[in-house]
This record gives C-alpha cells, sequence and structure tokens, in this order.
C-alpha cells in the first residue's frame, strides 16, 4: 500500500476511534465514503491514471475501502450499544428501594379479639346483642339478682350516673352481664347471645383500667345443663387459643346470677407463661380465665320465664385478659394509650384473611 493510502487509514480509524457520537461518526462516514469523499475522490482519480498503474492502485484502492467500509460500520455498532447502555442505565429501576409505607389503620387488638370471639361463637349458632354503657341498676345488678346492699354491690366500686331511669338510680354498667336480662327480656327462647362491649370500675392500677371489655354469653332453651356448659367453654377455650389439647378446669365458685357456679381455668407454665398442659417434666399451673354457671331460677323469673321449663348458662370473661395471653402483651395500659409504636406492633392488618374457627363444636 502506497503511503497517502496508508496514510487515509490510519487517518480514518483514529478519527473513528474519536467519535464520541453518532453525528460526529456520520461526518467521518461522509468524509471518508462520501460522493465527494477521500476514498471516492482517489477512485474517481483512477480513470486519470495510467494503465500499468491503475490494476495495482485499483486493487489497493478497493482494498482499503473494504477496510474502512467494515471500521465505519463496526464503528456504529459500538456507539448504538453505548447510546443502548447508557439509557439502560439512565432508565434503571433499583427494586431494592424499600417498599412504600404500609397503610397507617390497624385493627386495635381489642376489636380483633372481640371478633375473634363472635366469630367462634357465631359458628356455634350464638348472636352478637348489644347493651347501653350507661345502665339502670336493675339490670346491672337488681334484675341480676344482687338486690340492694347485696355485697356484691360493694365489689364492683361503681361509677354512679345523675339521674334515673324507670325511677332506677343510672350507673356506667360495672359488667356484660346486663345483656342477660335484656337478651330475655327481647327475645323469647330458645336464645344463644354474646354480648362483647365496654364495662367501667373506678380502678386504676398496672391490671385494672376504669374502662375495660368483657364479653358475656348466654344459652338459653329446654333441657340445658352443665354438660353443655362445659363443652360449650371447652371449645370456645381451645378454638380460640389454638391448642387443640388446652387443659380447662371447671372450679366450683359463686355469682349471685348463677347456681351453681363456677370459674374456669385453663392450663399454664407459670414460669414460662405458655399456655397448654405441662411436659412430662414441666409443672402445670392453672390461670382462672372466666366465670360461669347455670342460670339462677331467680334471674330467669325476674325476666318473666318459667324455670321449671327454661334452664340456660351464662359465662363472662374479660376481653383485655385473654387478649394479653394470647398475643403475649404484658402490660394492660397501653390498650388506651394510642401509642402508633404498640399500634403497629399489636395492631392487625384490616386486609387479612378471615378469622378461622375450625373444629368448633355446635
Ligand atoms: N359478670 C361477672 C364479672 O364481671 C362475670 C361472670 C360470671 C359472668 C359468671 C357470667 C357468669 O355470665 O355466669 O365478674
Amino acid at each position: 500500500m502506497t503511503d497517502d493510502l496508508a496514510a487515509l487509514r490510519a487517518d480514518t480509524e483514529s478519527a473513528l476511534a474519536a467519535a464520541s457520537d453518532l453525528r460526529e461518526w456520520d461526518a467521518i462516514r461522509v468524509a471518508t465514503l462520501g460522493k465527494s469523499g477521500k476514498l471516492t475522490q482517489l477512485l474517481k482519480a483512477l480513470g486519470a491514471a495510467q494503465a500499468d498503474q491503475r490494476r495495482e492502485r485499483g486493487a489497493q484502492l478497493n482494498a482499503l475501502k473494504d477496510v474502512l467500509a467494515h471500521a465505519i460500520e463496526a464503528r456504529r455498532a459500538d456507539l448504538d450499544k453505548a447510546e443502548i447502555d447508557a439509557r439502560l442505565a439512565r432508565e434503571r429501576i433499583d427494586v431494592t428501594l424499600a417498599p412504600p409505607p404500609r397503610p397507617h389503620g390497624l385493627i386495635h387488638p381489642i376489636s380483633r379479639t372481640m371478633e375473634e370471639m363472635a366469630a367462634i361463637f357465631g359458628a356455634m349458632g350464638f348472636r352478637v346483642g348489644e347493651g347501653l354503657d350507661i345502665e339502670t341498676d336493675w339490670y346491672n345488678f337488681g334484675a341480676l339478682n344482687i338486690p340492694a346492699h347485696h355485697p356484691a354491690r360493694a365489689d364492683h366500686d361503681t361509677f354512679y350516673m345523675p339521674g334515673q331511669r324507670d325511677s332506677r338510680p343510672l350507673l356506667l354498667r360495672t359488667q356484660t352481664s346486663d345483656v342477660q336480662i335484656i337478651s330475655m327480656l327481647e327475645q323469647p327462647p330458645p336464645l344463644r347471645v354474646i354480648a362483647p362491649g365496654r364495662t367501667y370500675r373506678a380502678d386504676h392500677d398496672a391490671t385494672h383500667s376504669p374502662m375495660f371489655h368483657q364479653c358475656e354469653g348466654i344459652v338459653i332453651d329446654r333441657g340445658i345443663t352443665l354438660g353443655h356448659l362445659k363443652g360449650c367453654l371447652i371449645d370456645f377455650l381451645r378454638v380460640f387459643f389454638g391448642i387443640a389439647t388446652l387443659p380447662v378446669r371447671f372450679r366450683s365458685s359463686y355469682f349471685p346470677f348463677t347456681e351453681p357456679s363456677m370459674e374456669v381455668d385453663i392450663g399454664w407454665n407459670r414460669k414460662t407463661g405458655e399456655l397448654g398442659g405441662g411436659g412430662a417434666n414441666s409443672s402445670q399451673d392453672w390461670l382462672e380465665i372466666l366465670g360461669s354457671g347455670m342460670v339462677h331460677p331467680r334471674v330467669l323469673a325476674n325476666c318473666g320465664l318459667d324455670p321449671r321449663e327454661w334452664q340456660g348458662f351464662a359465662f363472662g370473661m374479660g376481653v383485655e385478659r385473654v387478649a394479653m395471653l394470647k398475643y403475649g402483651m404484658p402490660d394492660l395500659r397501653p390498650f388506651y394509650e394510642s401509642d402508633v409504636r404498640w399500634l403497629r406492633h399489636y395492631g392487625f392488618n384490616p386486609l387479612a384473611p378471615a378469622i378461622l374457627h375450625e373444629n368448633v363444636g355446635a
């Protein structure tokens, strides 16, 4: 190859290498292979050469044209690829970024626990009944066989309210047991009602709040026995706590509105706080969880039911207490403090799947 052709090749190749975008690249292409490009000019000039030189020079020019055409195309491919890479880098989405914040609304553990109770008892044919937070002393005490001056009234640290209804003193109900009376007056038997709701007692310390929640239950029908009460509560407790072998103990007790009355204990380990039966080497302790009994004949009569025809059982439990046990919450007070950190930790996703209630005996 003659010197001028070698120089053209070297110049073009270094210009191509220096081209940083397609515009610069195209200028080089035109200046080399375009109509008046350098190589095109050299090819045109071939006609004027002497015949013996023309062959050799022509072959050299054609070879150079191939080389440069190839180099130009190769550079274009490089620039195209660089541009795609730059665009991909520009438009990159970082999938490792933190997800957007989750929705703030969560179900409060008290609401959730009451929903669980409604779901489990609902599967056993109970409906959900309601009472009033402000009640007369008749519904809260009198009709429940707790007359004025009965010592049980003193246990309840009652908040009395100004005014009267039906010539009766008003109070903030101290227990959901008022719904026993409401249910029997409202609906002729047979009936199965649970009533989760707010209750109030003038008591405030680490384990007591002046406002708290209970869930009452009542069943009235013909031929109801203690066996029904036991079966119903054992099933409920085992489903609620999700422990099929949860030990349940019925212990004789006293409530004015039930006869006989029983407190119900479940098995747990005092040292670990774990619910369930004691294994071979661990000790089995008992924890009181609810009150229950056969509805007192006088309470039935107070609601206009003949105790010789109708029998029933009733039970009541503290919602916070069972929630704390189920969800491992050490302290009662945060339930009412609206601390979002606590709510975020213990709250429930409102869009979570429905509450399960398997193995519920009817
Ligand atoms: N009302 C009782 C309380 O507040 C709990 C209770 C005990 C409710 C026995 C009942 C029952 O229905 O049968 O301590």
